[in-house]
């Protein structure tokens, strides 16, 4: 290894001279670093899924970037360290909030192609085909990370080169995998040879293990072309001949008028009240913030303090909420700009005290009973929480979908595509990879968004900034997020315990309750009792956290994962 980091610093050595003050190799070595879960810092924190992107993200604002640069670092680096959800061929969506108070949403999602159809996903005997939903290229959605990257800018401070750079020489010169990389790498290496045409970065002859160094040049060329082009290095030019190269080799549909077309909307926050807390989170084309408004709307009037921490009652409660606003999400949710959805209502008071009209706390409520209210007028994602010293914050959830995407890489330009259609109802009633069901509101369409589940958000007290929370993790993602604010704010735990605790998830069909293997077995039997079917599942989600408070930043990296955070 010592050897390594001798050929590796002389590398270093060379890109110093180009770029003045490299942060790879100065202050970030890609082949020696640690997690680091929970820290309390001063100034600024970055806690993401990787330890060099969030490291890279501090370092950016070390050298004079705010937030915003430290946004735009991190997800470049991500998308880099972490191929499984961190991205230049997916979406995201970002929130911010400027130190003066100013809200921002950046919604830069994928979009349906503009040959796409309804059926594009049934058989000749109208049966959905899942496995075009979310694998290959018909599975993928026109990209929007890189449009959305430079919607940032103008919040930033520091020069794109230099945000993007660390990204590159990460590429270029490689990095050491964590264990879980080595093996999330082995056990998808079927589908990328199923995928795959062309020979990628994360195939090679041997397995993967923990320690190997990763190398993506052909990542770094087509970084080098967005540094030197801007967005058109991405949606003009050699990369966009490469991706559509790569569609006519599979079957896939996206187009160079597709990706010149690309662009990202700002949107307007969705912002409420829970117990004397200002909660900010993102709004359609992401279900993501009227659910969690629903479900702290629905249990505000209730005493969780008193119940309990994962107390039968308490966790019962919760598992209502849950239920009757994923019915709703069905229902009535998608992507705004082509379906009307009443998000006043169903985040009125009035509105969700009749949806809990029929809850019954000592019993469960069956979903086939449970519709959406009249209300007329995947699991790799990943999330980046980030405060800088000024009190800006910024809350960024970005996504492939399932992990890796749809697996297939694009020939030559080495990153990944989404396989975010799936994400869409592709047949009404029919659940996606994320057993999510939905109908006309989230049907294809030509340069439609996908509805999401991904809850970036904010918590403000007194007007301040107290939280910056968000996770991956499909649809469990606002469950996961709702859980962690009533955490906090219910049962005042510290950010470690409110992102570590066990979680459980309802999401209204199937009519189950998925918990964590750790999740206390006394409550899981009380519940079974009432009537529950509770089932067990792998981890549920990876928040990340940072907590301000007493002049201090508490920044809390999920357990679940190689998350951890990096500050100063
Ligand atoms: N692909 C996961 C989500 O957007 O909800």
């Amino acid at each position: 290894m010592k050897k390594v980091v001798l050929s590796f610093l002389l590398l270093a050595s060379v890109v110093t001279s180009v770029h003045a003050q490299p942060i790879i190799g100065k202050t970030v070595d890609p082949f020696h670093y640690n997690e680091q879960k929970t820290e309390t810092f001063g100034k600024v924190a970055v806690v993401s899924a990787h330890p060099l992107a969030s490291m890279i993200g501090a370092a950016i604002m070390k050298k004079g970037g705010n937030a915003f640069d430290a946004a735009i670092a991190t997800q470049l680096a991500l998308a880099v360290v972490y191929p499984g959800a961190g991205n230049i061929g997916g979406g995201g969506f970002l929130l911010g909030r400027k130190q003066n108070g100013d809200l921002i949403a950046l919604d830069y999602r994928e979009k349906a192609p503009a040959k796409s159809s309804r059926d594009m996903y049934l058989d000749k005997n109208g049966n959905a085909q899942t496995n075009l939903s979310q694998n290959g290229h018909l599975a993928a959605g026109v990209p929007g990370t890189i449009s959305g990257l430079f919607a940032t800018l103008p919040y930033a401070k520091l020069p794109f080169k230099e945000l993007i750079q660390p990204a590159i020489d990460l590429a270029e010169y490689g990095f050491v995998i964590t264990e879980r990389e080595a093996m999330n790498l082995n056990n998808t290496k079927d589908a990328f040879l199923k995928y795959n045409t062309q020979s990628i970065a994360f195939i090679k002859n041997t397995s993967w293990k923990a320690g190997d160094t990763l190398v993506q040049k052909e990542l770094a060329e087509t970084l080098k072309r967005i540094r030197d082009n801007g967005a058109k290095g991405f949606y003009e030019g050699k990369t966009a001949e490469l991706i559509v190269a790569e569609m006519q080799r599979g079957n896939g549909v996206i187009t160079k008028e597709d990706l010149k077309n690309y662009t990202t909307r700002s949107r307007k926050v969705l912002s409420f009240n829970y117990r004397g807390y200002t909660i900010i989170s993102f709004p359609p084309p992401s279900s993501g913030g009227i659910l969690l408004a629903q479900m702290l709307k629905m249990v505000e009037k209730y005493p969780l303090t008193q119940y309990g921490f994962q107390s039968v009652k308490g966790v019962q409660l919760m598992i209502e909420a849950e239920r009757r606003a994923y019915a709703d999400r069905a229902e009535h949710m998608g992507d705004p700009d082509y379906w009307k959805v009443p998000v006043k209502t169903l985040m009125s008071d009035g509105y969700l005290a009749k949806r809990m009209k029929d809850y019954d706390p000592s019993k469960a409520t069956p979903s086939s009973t449970v519709k959406a209210g009249n209300a007329k007028e995947s699991e790799e994602t990943t999330h980046i929480s980030i405060m800088d010293a000024q009190g800006n914050m910024v809350s960024i959830t970005t996504t492939l979908n399932g992990s890796y995407g749809s697996h297939t890489v694009v020939g030559g330009a080495g990153f990944l595509l989404n396989n975010e259609m799936d994400d869409f109802s592709i047949k009404p009633g029919v659940p996606n990879m994320y057993g999510a069901v939905g109908g006309e509101a989230n049907a294809i369409a030509p340069g439609k968004r996908m509805l999401s589940s991904m809850t970036p958000s904010l918590v403000l007290k007194n007007n301040k900034p107290f939280l910056v929370v968000g996770t991956p993790g499909g649809t469990t993602i606002p469950t996961s997020v709702f859980q962690t604010i009533v955490n906090i704010i219910d049962y005042g735990m510290t950010p470690e315990d409110a992102v570590n605790k066990p979680k459980f998830h309802h999401q209204w069909l199937p009519d189950e309750v998925y918990v964590e293997k750790t999740f206390d077995a006394a409550t899981k039997a009380g519940l079974e009792k009432m009537g529950y079917t509770m089932k067990e599942r792998a981890a549920i989600g990876r928040v990340e956290v940072i907590k301000v408070g007493n002049n201090q930043l508490q920044a809390a990296a999920d357990k679940r994962g190689d998350d951890s955070a990096a500050g100063w």
